[in-house]
């Protein structure tokens, strides 16, 4: 019996190492290179928290220091402007889940000064998203993306808009400003333009996708458009077919 105390006691400690070698800080230094933070897998439903560490190993005070971020989406949030020689600050990040599917990246710009001298350092953080099924109360991207707070970046900027000018504004985020690709899959492919089916895509940019992934964007489907837009961005799509079979043959 005392046996299997005595085991059950070091499997016990076992266990509680692992977890804590699991737990291990990220360390960032503050420096002029990239720095990159890969996470796991996430669900949709609940804001990503996680914090990191910023280290100063230089001999100087780090003073004026902000972080942006792209996206109102996600938050960078620090206790303190300046970090003294040899001392470490913990950053707090939040980022509302919310319509995000498979790999994400985001990025964040670290404003600093250093013997007044203003400096920069870009860290990038990647994870994964999957929608949580079992999650009946998830937000949908549609209630939140074009309301006050997402909408001053993902709808207003559509306001007078048309065309080519149209897709940069509020498309690019996910497509890419010239619809190469971003979170969302590209329009510039070979295959794409050679396929290009006007129909579909405008029930898709009214409507939206199905997984909701894209909300709809005609202003009768809750998104910030109108329909004399909508057909400006088909045309958009159109004359860049007609350029690419120009190019080819
Ligand atoms: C300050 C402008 C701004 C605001 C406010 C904003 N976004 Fe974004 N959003 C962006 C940019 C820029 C991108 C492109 C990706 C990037 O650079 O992070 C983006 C991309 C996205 C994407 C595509 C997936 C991804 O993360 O790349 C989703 C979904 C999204 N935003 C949701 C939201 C939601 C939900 C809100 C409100 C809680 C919001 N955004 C508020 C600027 C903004
Ligand atoms: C919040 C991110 C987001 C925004 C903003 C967005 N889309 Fe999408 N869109 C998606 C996703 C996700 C898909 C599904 C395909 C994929 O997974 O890449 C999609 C699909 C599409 C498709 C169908 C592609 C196909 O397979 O035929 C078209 C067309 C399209 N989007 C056009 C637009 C246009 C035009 C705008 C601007 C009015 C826009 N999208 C804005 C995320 C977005």
């Amino acid at each position: 019996m005392f046996y299997f105390k005595f085991l059950w006691f070091i499997s016990f400690f076992f266990v509680l190492q692992i977890n804590f070698v699991f737990a291990a800080k990220q360390v960032i230094i503050i420096d002029n290179t990239l720095s990159k933070i890969e996470l796991g897998q996430y669900y949709d439903d609940k804001p990503l928290s996680y914090n990191f560490f910023l280290k100063n190993q230089g001999v100087d005070k780090v003073e004026n220091l902000t972080i942006e971020t792209s996206c109102g989406c996600t938050t960078a949030l620090t206790p303190r402007k300046f970090i003294s020689s040899g001392k470490m600050m913990k950053v707090s990040i939040q980022s509302d889940l919310t319509g995000k599917r498979g790999i994400i990246y985001k990025e964040f710009v670290v404003n600093y000064k250093l013997k007044n001298i203003v400096k920069k350092k870009i860290i990038t953080l990647s994870f994964s998203v999957v929608a949580n099924i079992k999650a009946h109360h998830a937000k949908k991207l549609t209630d939140v993306l074009f309301n006050d707070k997402c909408g001053k970046c993902h709808a207003t900027p559509a306001v007078g808009k048309k065309g080519k000018a149209l897709f940069k504004a509020v498309c690019g985020f996910c497509h890419g400003k010239n619809g190469g690709g971003a979170s969302a899959r590209g329009f510039t492919s070979v295959e794409y333009m050679k396929n290009f089916n006007p129909k579909l895509a405008k029930n898709i940019i009214e409507k939206g996708t199905t997984d909701e992934s894209m909300p709809g964007f005609l202003n009768d489907h809750g998104g910030p458009l109108n329909a004399e837009q909508v057909d400006s961005l088909i045309q958009y799509f159109l004359n860049r077919k007609k350029d690419y079979l120009r190019f080819i043959n």
